[in-house]
């Protein structure tokens, strides 16, 4: 259920008005009506003036701004204010302050200062969340429901004595009987054998390392404990008003590891995403993509909603950098070419005060007469002329296998190589993806990934038999796997699977290894780029990697370096493709290829440092991926519905071939080929082929 105003796409943050005059809201108003916003969040932190004190609310001075607003054209995302308990309630419940694992209690004065699990709390929310609900039911600026802010960031787990107590009835109904749990832990390991319910407890600091099946199993409890204190308002909101929609704002969908945004999308009913630029990271934009793909993705292909991103710098980064002209732009469009039917900002205003005074808004210190203003106003035209691409989709044709729970063991304690960390696979197949052009969804390894020409395995690390299964059947019925290595190693309960590794993966595969050679710091081993025998039989020529591809040459024996990792593959099936050529594993696999019923799965055992844009062109041009040819990697080329989006992200103008159709932002007619200028953004509604696909 998507929000039915404002039509086109939203326009518009997070708006604070509590901390400013009346005057300065009056002008808000026109100001936000010369820019054309048309959706503001509101309430988000405003607990402590909806209820001064138990029982009292006192919703006065937020119906006045609602009214504004409306009067004004500007719809209301209304917040509730849950991610900022006052002081008075938290004054009268110590207890529900959050304990760190370190077992510290942490104190009032910031935000998200309340335990999801604690009783206290969830009273509190579901006594104002009512209240809130019955006010404004039926008032007419109020199109959706924004619950808390960031469930999970900063506050992910919580060690808490409530915690505690609601872990222990988690996993009695999780596991039934004591002996099961036992034995999915592994307790046998380190005598930790437990007896009786109540000599559980959680993960917390140890001087050594913690049973990681609990940890494992913890992450998942502390992240189910806050869809419960959503849940707990959505249904309140629900039964009050069943005709608005419910959401909270993700996290990041990147950057929010302790959210597995598999499970929260089900209980939203639009998704909504925040992301934030690192700043210092130069193609920062790819980061961004990734976010939008991601939030995408978890929506299921439906249209989604940036929440928050900014329109200039962050505060709390260690350097914060403003962006530069066009950059918000850029970055506004790219996440509208990647799904998102609105551009929503933190926030309208920028603070004089408060921990964040130092970020950025669409009003800047600066005032309307600044450089960030004019773009705002620009950025609010450009995206009423794009109201057409509202509710279209983003079609992909090649997956990247994204499961939260393989994230959290992964990047548990003790793991052969610190090296192996989930986002490092994650971003290096993205970003390779992503400068060759291919528009890539996200996928748990459990979900129907029949309709993908290819699919991307990065460190699979957890792996269910049902995920494996899932992958095998994919393969056989024609579909194209590349698997990277550390993948299928463990089951739910980071149990390794039996056998050698990769156990889930084995057969699949056709392989197996025989020892892991994690690299030293700054180690490289070079792998051929020759089609090679080890054992089994020879690749054909035509399976052979290009020993080119990539920019980077390879050293003076032909080889190409690879980092991180190196292994001893035993083919059983597979062909080997490529080999490295020095290490410890110097004439075995590097690079395999196992044809199983229909399809292929490719099996890749280190990290070109890099050659993997050159080996993914090389599955990619396999299993007849279409993309454009011959473009720069800074030129980002996304299609949704009937639209084209092109955004330059380099310093020179690019050319682009193949489009057709009329260039919505400026009107001018695309005969087959658009320029577009350094920095810029065209989108081209193309004009629709006689099949229905565009010219
Ligand atoms: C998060 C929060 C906002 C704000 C921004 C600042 O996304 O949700 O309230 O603090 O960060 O970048």
């Amino acid at each position: 259920m998507y929000p039915e105003r404002p039509g086109g796409l939203a326009f518009g943050g997070d708006y604070n008005p509590e901390q400013w005059p009346r005057e300065v809201l009056e002008e808000d108003v026109a100001l936000m009506r010369e820019a054309g916003v048309n959706l503001v969040s509101l309430g988000m932190f405003s607990w402590a003036l909806m209820e001064p004190a138990e029982g009292r609310y006192t919703f006065g001075w937020l119906d006045e701004i609602l009214d504004r607003l409306h009067a004004g054209g500007v719809a209301v995302d209304l917040a509730t204010p849950t991610a900022a308990p006052p002081a008075w309630f938290v004054a009268a419940h110590p207890d529900v302050l959050p304990v760190t694992r370190e077992g510290t209690r942490i104190g009032f004065g910031g935000r998200q200062s309340a335990c999801s699990s604690a009783p206290a709390f969830r009273e509190a929310t579901a006594r104002l969340v009512r209240a809130l609900g019955e006010h404004y039911r039926d008032h007419p600026a109020v199109v959706m429901w924004h619950v808390h802010n960031e469930y999970g960031a900063p506050l992910g787990e919580c060690y808490c004595e409530h915690s505690v107590a609601a872990w222990r009835d988690w996993l009695c109904a999780t596991y039934r009987d004591l002996a099961a749990l036992n034995d999915a832990w592994g307790t046998t390991f380190w005598g930790q054998t437990y007896t009786d319910w109540d000599q559980i407890d959680a993960p917390r600091f140890n001087h050594t390392v913690v049973n990681p099946a609990q940890r494992l199993d913890y992450a998942r409890f502390s992240d189910g404990q806050h869809r419960e204190h959503y849940a707990l308002q959505r249904d309140i909101l629900r039964e009050l008003t069943p005709h608005l929609p419910v959401t909270t704002n993700f996290a990041g969908t990147v950057n929010c590891k302790s959210a597995d945004l598999w499970r929260w999308a089900r209980e939203l009913d639009v998704v909504a995403n925040d992301h934030y630029l690192k700043a210092e990271r130069p193609d920062n934009h790819i980061d961004l993509a990734m976010s939008a793909d991601l939030a995408r993705s978890v929506a299921g292909g439906a249209p989604w909603m940036l929440m928050e991103h900014s329109a200039g710098a962050v505060n709390w980064q260690p350097r914060n950098l403003a962006k530069r002209p066009g950059e918000m732009r850029r970055n506004s469009l790219a996440h509208v070419a990647r799904g998102s039917d609105s551009v929503l900002f933190f926030q309208w205003r920028a603070s004089r005060f408060g921990a964040e005074k130092f970020h950025s808004g669409l009003v800047p210190h600066a005032g309307t007469d600044s450089g960030q203003w004019r773009e705002v106003v620009r950025l609010g035209a450009d995206l009423r002329r794009l109201a057409g691409v509202r509710g279209s989709r983003v079609r992909a044709e090649v997956a990247l296998v994204w499961d939260w729970e393989s994230y959290w063991a992964l990047e548990l304690d003790w793991r052969p190589s610190v090296d192996l960390t989930f986002r490092e696979r994650m971003d290096a197949f993205y970003e390779a993806l992503w400068r060759e052009h291919v528009t890539v969804d996200f996928v748990h390894p459990s979900a129907d990934i029949s309709g993908y020409r290819v699919v991307v395995a990065p460190s699979s690390y957890l792996l269910t038999e049902a995920a494996a299964k899932n992958l095998h059947r994919y393969v056989e019925a024609g579909g194209h796997l590349l698997v990277s290595y550390f993948s299928g190693i463990v089951d739910e309960h980071d149990t390794i699977h039996p056998g050698p590794h990769p156990g889930a993966l084995r057969e699949l595969l056709g392989l197996s290894i025989e020892e892991f050679h994690p690299l030293r710091d700054g180690e490289t081993v070079t792998v051929t780029g020759e089609t090679v025998t080890v054992t089994g039989e020879a690749a054909t020529p035509a399976d052979a990697m290009p020993a080119g591809g990539d920019t980077a040459g390879g050293d003076a024996a032909g080889g190409r370096p690879a980092r991180i990792w190196s292994e001893r593959v035993r083919p059983a099936g597979a062909v080997t493709v490529r080999a490295f050529a020095s290490g410890p594993d110097a004439g075995h696999p590097a690079l395999t290829r196992h044809d199983l019923g229909a399809g292929t799965a490719w099996y890749l055992a280190t990290a070109p440092v890099a050659g993997l844009r050159g080996l993914l062109a090389r599955v990619l041009d396999h299993a007849r991926v279409t993309r454009p040819r011959g473009l720069p990697d800074t030129l980002e080329l996304v299609r949704r519905g009937r639209h084209a989006f092109l955004i330059n992200h380099g310093d020179e103008p690019v050319t682009v071939e193949g489009v057709t159709g009329v260039s919505v932002l400026d009107g001018a007619r695309c005969d087959g080929r658009v320029t577009v200028a350094p920095g810029a953004v065209t989108v081209v509604e193309e004009t629709p082929h006689p099949e229905g696909e565009p010219a």
